[in-house]
């Protein structure tokens, strides 16, 4: 999704308000912007201690031993880290990566051609894994396992299989959806490995070093502030400093205080929790039109006019987290806690419910 979807015309009065999402912002200039921030090294690596340290085993482990890394798979939510850990890993194993996506493949040749063009011991990121069409996935099988392609040559009759060798190289994947990865696939991976949302203190560390690297000056309250409204996700931490970061320049001469942080987060609608006019909307709608639920993700998605993906993807993984927001077996539900954040009163049928 673009910025200009927001702007389009929509039934619903939240949208119309602000044509800034924190949460699904994209494009080339803030793909720019992101590499500028990506941390190049493990030290530069702010949180997700758990996963940081077994890498860094393995890491250190497979250079003692001269081989390459064994392949890993990262999975969560978008913006918590992934692709900076791939380039990362790569770096550290002084190997070169090769970066595509799953949609980006869409013959098996595709991948054939980038397989057998690695060098040996040259890291291979997937994005988006799960979205592999199955054809091409089953290429991977073989490489992965035995570093070689098995190609259908010719057609008909005539068609016959060759073995193709590819150099060992390191598979790196990512996707926000582990579970939608078939398990042959999942298998083949040595390493698995669930990035977390990030506690408020680790996203102050990494909006604090943002600010450094774009030569900005935060105040330490300001950069507080910003933490606990930044869906405890680093992307969306950066995001935010970006935009502030103009609001500062353009009225306060650069410098982000409190009373800046604070004026700038209500320009861009986001509430004290961090939830933004997408988030709002979401347990808006559900509250008001089915009550609280429970309502059924196509049922959601139809009303706030938004994919299922995205609703799935970028929206609900924080809510839940926050305890707004239940999947139950019969739907999506708001909890207690949603209704009491929107100042809303739920009505007295789910009184029994919470
Ligand atoms: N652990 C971290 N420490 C510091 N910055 C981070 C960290 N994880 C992510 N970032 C920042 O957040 C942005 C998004 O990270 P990215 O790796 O692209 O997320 P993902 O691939 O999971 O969607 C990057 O610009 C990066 O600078
Ligand atoms: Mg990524």
């Amino acid at each position: 999704m673009t910025i200009d979807d927001f702007s389009a015309d929509s039934p619903s009065p939240s949208r119309a308000k602000t044509a800034f999402s924190v949460v699904s912002a994209e494009g080339k200039r803030d793909e720019k912007f992101e590499n500028t921030l990506r941390p190049k090294d493990f030290k530069n690596y702010i949180g997700q201690s758990e996963v940081k340290e077994n890498m860094k085993v393995f890491v250190a482990a497979a250079k003692k031993r001269g081989e390459s890394l064994d392949h890993a798979l990262f999975y969560g939510p978008p913006g918590l880290g992934k692709t900076t850990l791939a380039t990362i890993l790569a770096t550290e194993m002084g190997a070169n990566l090769r970066i595509t996506s799953g949609p980006a493949m869409e013959k098996p040749g595709d991948l054939a051609a980038i397989l057998t063009n690695l060098k040996p011991h040259d890291f291979l990121f997937i994005d988006e894994i799960h979205r592999l069409r199955l054809p091409v996935e089953e290429i991977l099988y073989t490489a992965m396992e035995d570093f070689a392609i098995d190609l259908v040559v010719g057609k008909g009759p005539s068609a016959r299989t060759m073995r193709i060798d590819v150099p060992p190289f390191t598979l790196l994947g990512a996707t926000t959806r582990a579970s939608l990865l078939s398990s042959p696939l999942r298998d083949r991976f040595g390493h698995v490995e669930k990035l977390r949302f990030y506690e408020p203190d680790e996203i102050q560390k990494i909006i604090e070093r943002s600010a450094k690297i774009l030569n900005v000056t935060l105040e330490p309250e300001a950069a507080k502030l910003l933490s606990e409204c930044a869906r405890r996700t680093p992307r969306i931490a950066n995001r935010l400093l970006r935009r502030i970061r103009d609001f500062a320049q353009i009225q306060h001469a650069g410098v982000i205080t409190l009373p800046v942080a604070e004026q700038s987060l209500g320009h861009l609608s986001i509430d004290s929790i961090g939830l933004d006019h997408a988030d709002q909307e979401y347990l808006t709608v559900l509250c008001e039109k089915f009550q609280g639920g429970p309502a059924g993700l196509s049922t959601i998605s139809a009303a706030i006019g938004e994919d299922e993906q995205t609703l799935e993807d970028m929206i609900e993984p924080f809510l839940i987290r926050e305890g707004l927001l239940q999947k139950t077996p019969r739907g999506r539900m708001v909890t207690l806690q949603a209704w009491k954040h929107l100042g809303l009163t739920p009505p007295a049928k789910s009184a029994s419910l919470f």
